[in-house]
C-alpha cells in the first residue's frame, strides 16, 4: 500500500447498475428504468454517463420482466459492453450487487455501482468519485446536502469520514435530522466489497438486504469510507415516483438546451422547449416556446422553429421557417415556409423554397422547387413538379378503400381551389384545372380541364 493515496486503478472500467426493482411508487405498468427521459429510457442516461466516465463493461442487475428491454437499451451505446444479470426475486439492493458480484469474474481494483433511477448524473461526477476511492480507501461515496423531509438514506459521519448509512425508514428521529444523504453512487475497492457483501442482514424496516449496510461492515473491519460532496442535489436525484420523473426531464432537459445554445442556437424559453440529445442543431437556429424535437432530427443554420411545433425525425435546411406545425420522418429544404397549422408526416420531401400553409397535411409526397399549397389540402402519395401552385381545398384522392395510388403533377400547374385529384392519375406540365373539379382522367400537358368528372375546356387552336 502507498502512502500518497494514488487511486487504486486508473483506467477503472467496471460499473454494476441496479435496475431489477419494481418501482411500485411509479404506479405504472412499465418498470420505472424505462420511463422516458427526454426521449431515452431513464437507465439510458446512466449507461450514457458511466462511458462518458470512461466505464467500458457494466453489468445491470433486472428482472426477469425488463431484461430483454435493458438489454436492448445497452446494445444501442456504442463503446460500451452491457450484460445483464437476473434478480429474479428483488430482495434489496445488496441482494443485487451479491447477484452481480457472482456472475463477475473478480477483478482488482475500483468497481463503480450506480442505480438505474439515477439518470441525472454525469460523467464527471462518476470520475471524481472513481478518484477519490484511492488506496487506502475501501468506498468513496457520492454525499449530497438536502432540504428534510426526505427519504434517501442519511450518512452518519465521523469527521471526514463515513461511518454508516442508515435507511430513512429505519432512522431515529435524531438520524431523521442528517440532512446529508446517500446519494448511491459508490466506487468500491472491489476485493474490499466482496469480503463484505456476504455478511448483510435483513434486520431492517423493509426486511430486504441493503447495500448500504456495507458500508458498517467495512468501517467495523477497520476500512476508509470517503464521503464525496456533490454540492449540486439535482445531479443526484433518485426518480421513485412521477413527481420526481418530472423533475429529471427537467433537470435533463435544460442540460441539453444549454448544450445546444452553447453551440450557437438560440432558445427563446429553454423551460418551454423539450430536446433530445444528439440532435443536429446548426448555429443561428432560432426555437421558440412550446416546441418539442426529437428524433434524428437535422437544422440548417438561420432556421426558425417554433411557436408551438412539434418536429421528429426531420431533416430541414437553411433559413426555412416553419410555425405551429408538426413534422414527422420528413425532410424540408432551405428557405421553406410551413405553417402556421401545417402536417408533415412519412415521407414529406420538400424541396427548396416551397411554401406549406395553414391546415395542409402532407403525406410520403415530393414537392420539387417552388411548389406552394397555402390553404387546406391534403396531398398525400404524390409527385409535384417544380413551380406548381396546389389551390386551397384540393385533395389527392390516394385511397379508393383498399390501396393507395399515385398522383404526378407537372411543373407550374395550377390545381384550382377544391380539386380533387382521384389517383392514380397524371396532370401534365403547364395545365390547369378548374375551381371543384374531380379529376378522374390523366391531364395531358398545356391543358385546362374543369367540371366534375373533369373534362377539357381548352378551345382547340384554330
Ligand atoms: C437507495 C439507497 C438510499 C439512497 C437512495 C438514493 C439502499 C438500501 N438505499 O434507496 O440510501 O439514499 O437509493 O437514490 O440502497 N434495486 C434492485 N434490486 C432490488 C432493489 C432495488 O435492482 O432488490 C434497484 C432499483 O431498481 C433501483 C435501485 O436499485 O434502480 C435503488 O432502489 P430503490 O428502491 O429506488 O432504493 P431507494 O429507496 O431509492
Ligand atoms: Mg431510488
Amino acid at each position: 500500500m502507498t502512502t500518497n493515496g494514488s487511486a487504486h486503478n486508473m483506467s477503472t472500467s467496471s460499473a454494476i447498475v441496479l435496475a431489477a426493482g419494481k418501482g411500485v411508487r411509479m404506479k405504472s405498468a412499465t418498470p420505472k428504468v424505462l420511463h422516458d427521459v427526454c426521449g431515452r429510457p431513464m437507465i439510458w442516461w446512466v449507461l450514457r454517463a458511466l462511458r462518458d466516465a470512461g466505464v467500458t463493461r457494466v453489468v445491470v442487475v433486472t428482472s426477469p420482466e425488463n431484461d430483454a428491454a435493458i438489454a436492448a437499451v445497452g446494445d444501442v451505446i456504442p463503446d460500451i459492453e452491457v450484460d445483464t444479470v437476473i434478480q429474479a426475486e428483488q430482495k434489496g439492493t445488496g441482494h443485487a450487487v451479491q447477484m452481480a458480484l457472482k456472475a463477475m469474474k473478480a477483478r482488482e481494483g475500483t468497481i463503480l455501482i450506480a442505480y438505474g433511477d439515477m439518470p441525472v448524473v454525469d460523467g464527471p461526477l462518476f470520475r471524481s468519485v472513481v478518484a477519490a476511492c484511492d488506496t487506502l480507501t475501501a468506498l468513496a461515496m457520492v454525499t449530497a446536502r438536502m432540504p428534510l423531509p426526505s427519504n434517501f438514506g442519511r450518512v452518519i459521519r465521523d469527521g471526514d469520514l463515513v461511518q454508516r448509512i442508515v435507511e430513512a425508514r429505519d432512522c431515529n428521529p435524531d438520524e431523521l435530522l442528517v440532512d446529508e444523504m446517500n446519494a448511491g453512487i459508490y466506487a468500491f475497492d472491489e476485493s474490499s466489497l466482496r469480503s463484505v457483501i456476504g455478511d448483510l442482514s435483513t434486520d431492517n424496516a423493509q426486511g430486504e438486504l441493503y447495500l448500504t449496510d456495507t458500508i458498517a461492515l467495512l468501517v467495523a473491519r477497520g476500512n476508509r469510507v470517503v464521503p464525496v460532496v456533490c454540492d449540486d442535489p439535482v445531479l443526484v436525484l433518485g426518480v421513485n415516483d412521477r413527481t420526481e420523473l418530472a423533475k429529471a426531464c427537467a433537470a435533463i432537459n435544460l442540460r441539453l438546451c444549454e448544450e445546444y445554445m452553447r453551440g450557437g442556437v438560440t432558445i427563446v424559453d429553454p423551460a418551454r422547449t423539450y430536446v433530445e440529445p444528439d440532435l443536429s442543431i446548426a448555429s443561428d437556429v432560432v426555437i421558440e416556446p412550446n416546441t418539442t424535437i426529437g428524433g434524428a432530427t437535422v437544422i440548417g443554420s438561420g432556421t426558425r422553429i417554433g411557436p408551438n411545433c412539434r418536429i421528429y425525425g426531420a431533416t430541414i435546411g437553411e433559413s426555412a421557417q416553419i410555425t405551429e406545425s408538426v413534422v414527422l420522418d420528413s425532410s424540408v429544404g432551405a428557405h421553406v415556409v410551413v405553417g402556421p397549422f401545417a402536417h408533415l408526416r412519412d415521407g414529406a420531401r420538400l424541396a427548396d423554397d416551397v411554401a406549406i400553409g395553414n391546415f395542409v397535411e402532407v403525406k410520403d409526397s415530393t414537392l420539387e422547387r417552388g411548389v406552394k399549397a397555402r390553404h387546406l389540402a391534403y396531398l398525400g402519395d404524390a409527385e409535384i413538379g417544380e413551380g406548381s401552385n396546389i389551390g386551397a381545398g384540393s385533395i389527392t384522392c390516394n385511397f379508393d378503400g383498399q390501396k393507395k395510388h399515385k398522383t404526378k403533377i407537372g411543373k407550374r400547374v395550377k390545381i384550382g381551389s377544391d380539386t380533387m385529384l382521384v389517383a392514380p392519375v397524371e396532370v401534365g406540365d403547364d395545365s390547369m384545372t378548374g375551381a371543384g373539379s374531380v379529376v378522374t382522367h390523366d391531364v395531358a400537358a398545356g391543358d385546362r380541364v374543369a367540371g366534375v368528372p373533369a373534362k377539357s375546356i381548352k378551345k382547340a387552336p384554330r
